[in-house]
């Protein structure tokens, strides 16, 4: 979601005449795109910001959009006087206010609506792969998680509006599409004659599309994985075999008191239906580790059910306390020492799941797509359907950004590939 904004934000600029630096000394404009979801991410926030004040020229304008200033509020102003603006997720098409007012100071953290996505130019060349939001914040409260504060209450855009913006970025030169929101599969539009939109209406559109031969959706709820969405696997080829739907945790316990769906049956029952759907899908998750009162026997129902769903790219995170949040309240909260000890053991299952599907996929042949050069110029880094890293020998030719690749080597990291003339 904040790759997208940055990209929003930079075409809006240029609309006003500015360009990019790299050189935070040359830079009229500096702006931190931020994450709270962790205190970490926060903590980052706070940080460059000390450093850029100190490198900046006195006169270049200096802000925070983003989560971590709707999480601060005017707060930000005491902490970092030299902050000219605080904008929250839903208000960065407030910017243009701020260059032609330098001299005040622009506090807006309102969470109204969805209109950014109205003020905002739409974008003249995308990239290969395009991030199309399509629904913004979040109904589920699950108790550790600050988004439904910052982010708000679960807003879906018009149908309409996702489409055109889709047939925009196949139109200027997107080849994949991911659908973004908090809770994506959660989508949900009626229009003016009663017609319900389900997330499986606009996979279904993006479909028909001769430009579009990917299309992925991240995050998912899993209790929202509906029969029309999982059908989408059986039925769309350009859909990718690969899906992101969290668990967090493998204790129904922790799961409660996370405030999520706590039925372990029921999750796997959704796994066994994606998997009849499309015999070859890979799921990834989301966990966390250490959350308050989980004891060994909790985390070790986690480590359990990630060896059994056998979960490709996946992300595991030390519990973090959130301000707004029911979880930073309760009680038992676990040492950083166990946490850590925690997230080692989980990552190292984890890693040992990929690099298995991964040398698994030696020998298969695979359409990728090319993400472009590597660090020293000499390959090339594709992705495969399963969002995998594979790098391939810059040839001396010309390629096309989709390749059938063969892939010939694989680690935890990454695949090693061929392209097949
Ligand atoms: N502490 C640790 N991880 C968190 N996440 C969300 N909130 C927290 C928190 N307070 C993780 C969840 C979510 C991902 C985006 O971030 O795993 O799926
Ligand atoms: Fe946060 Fe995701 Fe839970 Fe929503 S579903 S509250 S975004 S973790």
């Amino acid at each position: 979601m904040n790759v997208y904004d940055g990209q929003r934000i930079s075409a809006m600029l240029e609309k006003h005449g500015m360009t990019q630096t790299e050189d935070v000394k040359d830079a009229d404009l500096i702006i931190l795109n931020t994450c709270a979801v962790r205190a970490k991410a926060t903590d980052k926030v706070y940080s460059a910001l000390g450093r850029i004040r100190r490198a900046k020229k006195e006169s270049a304008l200096l802000g925070i959009v983003g989560c971590v200033a709707r999480e601060s509020g005017g707060d930000a102003f005491k902490r970092i006087p030299e902050l000219n603006f605080v904008l929250g997720p839903q208000s960065y098409h407030k910017l243009p206010e701020i260059i032609k007012n330098p001299d005040t100071k622009l506090l807006n953290i309102d969470m109204s609506g969805l209109e950014k996505f109205d003020e905002l130019p739409q974008i003249t060349k995308s990239p290969t792969v395009a991030y199309i939001p399509i629904q913004e914040g979040c109904n589920h409260c699950c108790t550790y998680c600050i988004v439904p504060y910052t982010r708000g209450r679960e807003l879906s855009r018009p149908f309409d509006d996702v489409v055109r913006d889709t047939i925009n970025a196949a139109k200027t030169g997107a080849i994949e599409i991911c659908f973004l929101g908090q809770n994506v599969n959660g989508y949900k539009y009626t229009d003016k004659n009663g017609k319900l939109y389900r997330l499986s209406d606009l996979i279904k559109s993006a479909a028909e599309l001769p430009e579009i031969h990917r299309i992925r959706f991240t995050s998912s709820y899993p209790t929202e994985m509906t029969d029309d969405l999982i059908e989408m696997f059986k039925q769309e080829p350009k859909l990718l075999p690969f899906l992101n739907m969290p668990i967090q945790s493998g204790s129904p316990r922790i799961l409660k008191k996370m405030n999520r769906p706590n039925d372990i049956g029921a999750y796997k029952d959704i796994v066994q239906k994606l998997k009849l759907a499309r015999p070859d899908i890979q799921i990834s998750s989301d966990f966390i580790v250490g959350f308050p009162d989980e004891t060994d026997e909790d985390f070790a129902e986690t480590l359990r059910i990630a060896r059994e769903i056998k979960y490709i790219n996946s992300y595991s995170f030390k519990y973090s306390p959130r301000p707004h949040t029911a979880a930073a309240l309760m009680s038992n909260q676990i040492s950083e020492q166990i946490k850590s000890v925690r997230l080692q053991q989980l990552d190292s299952l984890l890693n040992e799941n990929q690099r298995e599907f991964n040398i698994s996929c030696i020998d298969r042949e695979m359409i990728c797509l090319c993400e472009g050069p590597d660090k020293t110029g000499r390959n090339l880094i594709f992705r495969t359907p399963y969002m995998q890293q594979c790098i391939v020998e810059k040839p001396n030719t010309e390629i096309q950004p989709l390749q059938k690749i063969k892939i010939t080597d694989a680690n935890k990291a990454s695949l090693r590939g061929e392209i097949i003339k």
